[in-house]
């Protein structure tokens, strides 16, 4: 069956939205409406699975054939998530693919939200052909790291929390686009942030090309052309999609 399958679901966890898709692989686009639902407060293991269940539902997706998979914003290692940045501390260590499973009735395929950004960026987007290091980063909640070397995706990189030494704080508490939001700050302030942040990166990896997700992506016109670096810094060619899209396309792997 699997060689003709050429449609998957992706559902994308974040610490703000679960936003939730069905993916043409092939074209490795949406063939459907994006459904959205607020991450519930608090993020606990059984509100964040009927959410998932709540947007299946509305996408008329509850056939277990179809094949599934799940993005969420923490260290993924053999199923289970091993860290809780913007999420309840009980996903630490926890079992979460097979709570998943178990509670949705079917098979899931299940990663780190940055790394399957990046997969569909790998495939089907920005970074596809790329040569040498691709680093995708995405700003959100959280800042979510992708390292892509030579087409293969090195797992649950986290670069959104190297540490501002002086300020004793993650770069994603300084830099996500959740920091300009709550501290109201202009484009070209935030811009500022982003400048330490991608340099420190840059000095760390020297990348061949930054790739830049998440929502704000899609107003990447405000704020990329304000950064000074020597490495190319594009936006994600699927913007905040490519979690659902990579989601899906992990799917089939
Ligand atoms: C988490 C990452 C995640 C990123 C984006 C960070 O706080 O530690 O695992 O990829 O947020 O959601």
């Amino acid at each position: 069956m699997a060689a003709e399958v050429t449609r998957a679901v992706g559902v994308d966890i974040g610490g703000t939205g679960i936003k939730a898709g069905i993916v043409d692989l092939e074209a490795g686009r949406l063939i459907s409406d994006r459904v959205k639902v607020a991450t519930p407060s608090g993020a606990e293991p059984p509100d964040v699975l009927a959410a998932v269940t709540e947007v299946l539902t509305v996408l008329g997706v509850d056939d277990p054939d179809v094949p599934l998979g799940v993005a969420f914003p923490a260290i993924v290692k053999r199923g289970r998530t091993l860290s809780a940045a913007n999420v309840s501390d009980k996903w630490i260590g926890f079992e979460a693919e097979k709570f998943f499973e178990d509670g949705l009735g079917r098979d899931i395929h299940f990663a780190n939200d940055a790394d399957v950004a990046g997969v569909a960026e790998l495939r089907y987007g920005a970074a596809k052909g790329q040569p040498g290091l691709t680093i995708l980063t995405t700003l959100g909640t959280g800042i979510g790291s992708a390292l892509l070397y030579e087409g293969a995706l090195v797992p649950n990189s986290e670069l959104g929390h190297v540490q501002r030494a002086k300020h004793e704080r993650d770069a994603e508490a300084y830099a996500a686009y959740s920091a300009m939001e709550r501290e109201q700050l202009s484009w070209s302030d935030w811009a500022k942030r982003l400048q330490w942040y991608y340099s420190h990166i840059e000095f760390l990896f020297s990348p061949d090309l930054f790739i830049v997700g998440g929502g704000v992506s899609k107003h990447a016109d405000q704020f990329l052309p304000l950064l000074n670096l020597k490495t190319p810094i594009v936006p994600a060619v699927h913007r905040n999609n490519a979690g659902i899209i990579g989601a899906a396309a992990l799917a089939l792997a």
